[in-house]
């Protein structure tokens, strides 16, 4: 099969492509490398086309569509930090990407979207565990572009019979994520900091907990979402639909690595939310959907690869 992966030089994306690949498909990757890099699709092999290029350019997605069956669309500025300090550029990107992916999908007569939403949606909404059907309440620029994509995901499917599945992903994590901004996932900071002997910060007391979820589970949950006919025109939450407090985390990776410094506790950041669960029943139920990989698994995978990196 033909596909294209927007975002596919990113974190997330490049695991997609290289899952994609292995099975057979022909890979078209659109992305601005704003974020992503080259040297992510370096193992994929196989047969994958890379269009250096921008979803805020309708040419641009329409040219990479072409011939493809199914879109898997990742690309987003996905620093929630980035969309506050510049929402108008952030948000031709994070919406206006998601309408040109839409039109140009619709216009090539492919046949389904896979949209990277997120847990951002859900906001403060404290009604654990977060079910697909709870009120949104964004709290960000970025909150907002990806629940106004999923809704255009949404309609799209009624108006044109142009099949999309929106994915909620909570927190993702695994090889490949970028440490480098204070933004990014905490766990690549953690590892990063922990691997080098040094200690990383905690805002707060740490005992904030998020749902993590490993990256190949992640890329299981798009594949399945790609062929599963009655997930049309729906959104999923892709979690473990478990809590881990970030401490939690902290002492795991300590416990793996053998040893390292505690942490340095800093004063909790604002607008941070305290818990996060995702309900996973309905991925469960609809798309067959099982995470396979405890936490404590995808942080062992994680620092074996990251080691096997530096040596
Ligand atoms: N990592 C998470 O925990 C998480 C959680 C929820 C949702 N998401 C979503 O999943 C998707 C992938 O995220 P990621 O963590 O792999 O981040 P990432 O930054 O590694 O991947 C995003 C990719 O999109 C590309 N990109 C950015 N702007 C682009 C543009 N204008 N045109 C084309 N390509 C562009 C980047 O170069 C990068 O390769 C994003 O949509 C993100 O919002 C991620």
């Amino acid at each position: 099969m033909k596909v294209l992966v927007t975002g596919g030089a990113g974190f997330i994306g490049s695991h997609l492509v290289d899952a994609l690949v292995a099975r057979g498909d022909a890979v078209t990757v659109l992305d601005d490398l704003s974020t992503g890099r080259r040297e992510n699709l370096a193992t994929a092999g196989g047969d994958v086309r890379l269009d250096v290029g921008s979803v805020a350019d309708l040419d641009a997605v329409t040219r990479a569509v072409e011939g493809c069956e199914v879109v898997f669309h990742l690309a987003a500025v996905a620093s929630v930090q980035r969309t506050v300090e510049a929402p108008i550029d952030t948000s031709a990107v994070n919406l206006g990407g998601s309408l040109h992916v839409l039109e140009a999908a619709r216009a090539a007569g492919a046949r389904r979207v896979v949209f990277a939403g997120s847990a951002a949606a859900y906001g403060d909404n404290p009604a654990l565990p977060l079910r697909e059907s709870e009120t949104p309440r964004p709290l960000s620029p970025y909150a907002i572009e990806k629940l106004a994509s999923e809704q255009y995901m949404r309609v799209w499917s009624q108006l044109y019979g142009l099949e999309t599945v929106t994915l909620r992903f909570f927190n993702v994590f695994g090889p490949r994520q970028d440490p480098s901004s204070p933004y990014s996932g905490v766990i690549s900071i953690f590892v990063d900091r922990l691997q080098a002997g040094r200690p990383a910060t905690i805002y707060g007391d740490g005992g904030q907990t998020r749902d993590f979820v490993y990256v190949a589970d992640v890329v299981r949950a798009n594949l399945l979402a790609a062929s599963v006919p009655e997930a049309s025109g729906r959104t999923f939450n892709v979690a473990r639909g478990e809590e881990t407090s970030v401490r939690e985390l902290y002492d795991t990776l300590r416990r793996l690595i053998g040893g390292g410094p505690e942490p340095i506790l800093a004063e909790p950041r604002a607008g941070d939310i305290r818990h996060s669960r995702a309900d996973i029943a309905a991925a469960r139920q609809v798309l067959g959907f099982e995470p396979a990989h405890t936490v404590e698994e995808g942080l062992a995978r994680l620092l074996a690869s990251t080691a096997a990196r530096r040596a």
